[in-house]
């Protein structure tokens, strides 16, 4: 009945998951940007009159570049939309309300991309909707939470995959609209390109056609996120990728870090070179930013190990970490959070009770069974190793929350805490009456008075026991209630199945539902004798 629930055990993990992201929203919210974004414009139109008026600026301000790139931006209303949706081949909707701070982080890169691509001859619309102002067109093209990104193909939708940098918007933008590759034919294209890219996967053709360049373009379409380049001159690749090896057909990916070249070395498949990039496109260590956090959260096809730390602690375990993640790369992810910054490591310490910790904390999450680990010995690179593969041959013990051991003499009624749930519950030989609550629950509070009456009126009987947990600081693979308060009686001849009590009775009714379910106890013992 109460036995583990693979799917409440799920709902609950997204929720968090959820939480997390939430969580994570305010944070983006720039100090600076007024709710209203009209204002915003407004801004930015008050900062370029003053750069006008100070008169003297060479080159165009930011400000200025902002506002004129918002301009390529199509603001749809109720009279152009159907024609702007209809008319185009490709439109890159952006929906948001004025009031929500990521829409306001958004809005400025999203109008970045539109002047890159403008620049760059792209054919795509790009066009934005105030769904607070026009709720019923937002509503009919299917824009629910804020911000969203819609790309619509000949009028039909399709969510929006790729990151969120103006840079990433633009890459992405093109994958999507038939511009998946860059071809690179001259040296001062290459030095050209190289200015503005630091990560990108490069291949060298002989021609560009054939099966292998087929799955090449494939591959090129279907990831969302990293620019391919192409060229056919191995002069030109080799400024592209330095560590080349001469040959009629190579692939290699580039990124802005100590491995910075990374060869392909499977056979050229679309999967093969889109598991590839899975494998290697991130950092050997990727620092959790709020603005990567989605990315890094998705990309759960990796086992993740968080490492929690000062930045000067994490400083120290980097460069002996590089070849430990090195050694890990196709299987675990790492993840460096900055323990300063509470907005991406509380969520992580809450879930392990650790909010207090100076120490670096080393963790991992297992997202399809929803279980979590803790690195409980000192952290070191060996230690994190060992970690490491006791994660993926399945030996670390996943870690529950407990408080620390209570003392319960002369209590009425027992703390029990997640070390103490076994002995003091499952396998005690009384029967137990179990409140679990947690602070935060509002109704909590009349079932704790209800506890103490009952626990008074039922003194003296030595085999039945009150107990409560909070379950906001104490786990146990037995325990998994979604509910608080909840009641379970575990009666001492069945402890794999507590029942429930109902939690909105009176205390009258409480006591007579124990003395029912005792006296039934004992009939059946004495029956069976
Ligand atoms: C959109 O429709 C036009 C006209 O029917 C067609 O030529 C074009 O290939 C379509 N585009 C896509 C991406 O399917
Ligand atoms: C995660 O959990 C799933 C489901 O229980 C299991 O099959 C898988 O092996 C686990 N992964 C790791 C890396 O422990
Ligand atoms: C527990 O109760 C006993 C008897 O009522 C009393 O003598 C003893 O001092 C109490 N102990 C504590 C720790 O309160």
């Amino acid at each position: 009945m109460y036995a583990p629930k693979p799917t409440s055990r799920f709902i609950l993990f997204s929720l968090l998951l959820l939480l997390l992201l939430t969580f994570l929203a305010p944070s983006l919210a720039n100090e600076d940007v007024d709710d209203d974004i009209e204002s915003l414009e407004e801004l930015i139109a008050l900062d370029e009159q003053e750069d006008a008026e100070g008169g003297h600026h060479e080159t165009p301000s930011e400000a200025e570049f902002v506002s004129k790139a918002q301009r390529i931006v199509l603001e749809l209303n109720n009279d152009n939309t159907k024609r702007a949706i209809d008319g185009n081949e490709y439109v890159l909707v952006l929906g948001y309300t004025p009031w929500d701070a990521r829409s306001a982080e958004l809005m400025p890169k999203f109008a970045e991309a539109a002047t890159a691509l403008k620049e760059l001859g792209s054919s795509l619309l790009m066009a934005k909707i105030d769904a607070e102002r026009y709720p019923k067109v937002a509503a009919s093209l299917e824009i629910k939470g804020f911000p969203t990104l819609l790309l619509f193909v000949n009028s039909t939708s399709q969510p929006y995959t790729g990151g969120f940098s103006a840079e990433e918007l633009v890459i992405w933008a093109r994958k999507k609209t038939g511009v998946p590759i860059i071809r690179i034919s001259s040296d001062a294209e290459a030095s050209d390109f190289l200015k503005k890219h630091s990560v990108f996967v490069v291949g060298l053709f002989e021609k560009f056609e054939g099966s292998y360049y087929d799955e090449f373009t494939k591959a090129a379409e279907m990831d969302n996120e990293i620019q391919f380049v192409e060229t056919s001159n191995a002069e030109i690749f080799k400024k592209l990728f330095p560590e080349f090896k001469p040959t009629n057909l190579f692939l290699g990916l580039v990124k802005s870090e100590p491995e910075k070249y990374t060869e392909y070395e499977g056979t050229f498949s679309t999967d093969g070179i889109l598991q590839f990039l899975d494998d290697n496109k991130f950092p050997l260590t990727t620092v959790l930013t709020e603005l990567n956090a989605a990315r890094v959260y998705s990309n759960t096809n990796k086992l993740q190990v968080l490492i929690i730390a000062e930045p000067d602690d994490f400083k120290k375990l980097v460069e002996p970490l590089q070849d430990v993640a090195r050694k890990f790369k196709s299987k675990i992810m790492f993840i460096f959070v900055d323990i300063r910054e509470d907005n991406l490591a509380k969520p992580f310490l809450t879930m392990f009770g650790l909010e207090e910790s100076e120490d670096p904390v080393v963790v991992s999450f297992n997202y399809s069974s929803s279980l979590k680990y803790l690195l409980e010995s000192d952290t070191t690179p060996t230690s994190i190793e060992d970690f490491c593969s006791g994660l993926l041959s399945g030996t670390v013990s996943p870690y529950y929350k407990s408080q620390p051991i209570p003392d319960n003499k002369n209590m009425s009624i027992l703390t029990v805490v997640g070390k103490t749930f076994d002995e003091l519950v499952l396998n005690s030989h009384e029967n137990v009456l179990l409140e679990i609550y947690t602070p935060w629950c509002i109704t909590c509070e009349t079932i704790s008075k209800q506890m103490e009456k009952l626990a008074k009126h039922f003194k003296g009987l030595d085999n039945l026991i009150f107990a409560r947990i909070d379950a906001s600081l104490n786990e146990h693979p037995k325990l998994q209630v979604d509910d608080y308060p909840t009641l379970l009686f575990y009666l001492a001849d069945d402890k794999t199945n507590p029942i429930p009590l109902p939690t909105k009775s009176s205390t009258k009714e409480l006591a007579a539902l124990i003395n029912k379910n005792l006296k039934a106890q004992h009939h059946e013992v004495r029956d069976e004798l």
